[in-house]
């Protein structure tokens, strides 16, 4: 997808690998100047020098101060900030339980980054985004935000809170020029996920297995697939669409039966 942004300002959230590195990797080929932010300072800096138009930043979203630290140092360096996406996300890999023993600390975290940590760099740059009266904010939730999966509890409790999260930064933040949009991902492969896809576990293997005859389409997602949807909400063309959630899911989310009965 080819879509002009030359001069804009775009900072990405857990940019340094996966998603997030394809989506830095979208901007900046088509003529953003990406800030590549990650709690992996030196991995994103490794992505950044891949990048011909960006800067590295050590940012843990689920820690306010060095939220507003950076989007003060993006302000100051750069004048403005015009695209915000809202990428770094966790989930529990591997050991899947059921609610009574899903562990408290691990429910926190996954709150604290997928959810809390999304509010806290929204509402440093919506405040910068204000002042412009301009800006887009594209918002990475799940397929599992839509349609739950058993024994992630968290995962899918804060992804159904970015999709409604989205929608209300929407409709506070139409009147200034800002629109807020939300891609929601399925099984996508990244350096993390083919640990799952391709691991010597028999039973990782198995769990894989069930959950690509799930898939319509009958693959994963490819990070590309995923970043041109981010790029799309992100470009000027998408000039008319707010609060808007978009699965890029090879169908899971039509939410249909495979099997015929
Ligand atoms: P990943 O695990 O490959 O990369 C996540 C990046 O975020 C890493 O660079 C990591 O260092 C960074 N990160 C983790 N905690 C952070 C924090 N507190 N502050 C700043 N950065 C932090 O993730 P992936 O697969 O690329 O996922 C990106 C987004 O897409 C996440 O929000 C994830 O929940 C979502 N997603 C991914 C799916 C998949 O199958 N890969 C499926 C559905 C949603």
């Amino acid at each position: 997808m080819k879509v002009d942004l030359t001069d804009k300002i775009a900072l990405v959230t857990g940019a340094a690998v996966g998603i997030g590195r394809a989506t830095a990797k979208a901007l900046a080929e088509n003529g953003a100047r990406v800030v590549v932010a990650d709690i992996n300072e030196s991995a994103a800096r490794e992505t950044a020098g891949q990048l011909s138009n960006a800067t590295a930043m050590r940012m843990d979203v689920s820690d306010y101060r060095e939220v507003e630290a950076g989007i003060r140092f993006i302000e100051a360096e750069f004048g403005r900030l015009d695209i915000l996406i809202n990428n770094a996300g966790i989930n529990t890999l591997g050991h899947r339980v059921t609610i009574d023993k899903f562990p408290i600390e691990e429910w926190d975290r996954i709150m604290e980054v997928d959810l809390r940590g999304l509010f806290l760099v929204s509402r440093a740059v919506s405040e910068v985004m204000r002042r412009q009266r301009a800006g887009r904010i594209v918002n990475i939730s799940s397929v599992l935000g839509q349609v739950p999966a058993r024994f992630q509890c968290a995962f899918t409790a804060a992804k159904a809170g970015v999709i409604n999260l989205t929608r209300a930064m929407a409709i506070e933040l139409a009147p200034e020029n800002i629109a807020v949009n939300c891609v929601a991902p399925g099984s996508t492969l990244t350096e993390m996920t083919e640990k799952l896809f391709y691991s010597d576990n028999a039973t990782m293997q198995q769990q894989a297995k069930q959950m690509i005859a799930h898939i319509p389409m009958g693959r994963v997602g490819k990070v590309d697939e995923i970043a041109s949807a981010i790029l799309f909400f992100a470009a000027p063309e998408c000039s008319y669409v707010t609060g808007q959630t978009l699965c890029v899911d090879g169908g899971w989310s039509a939410g249909g039966f495979l099997r015929d009965f």
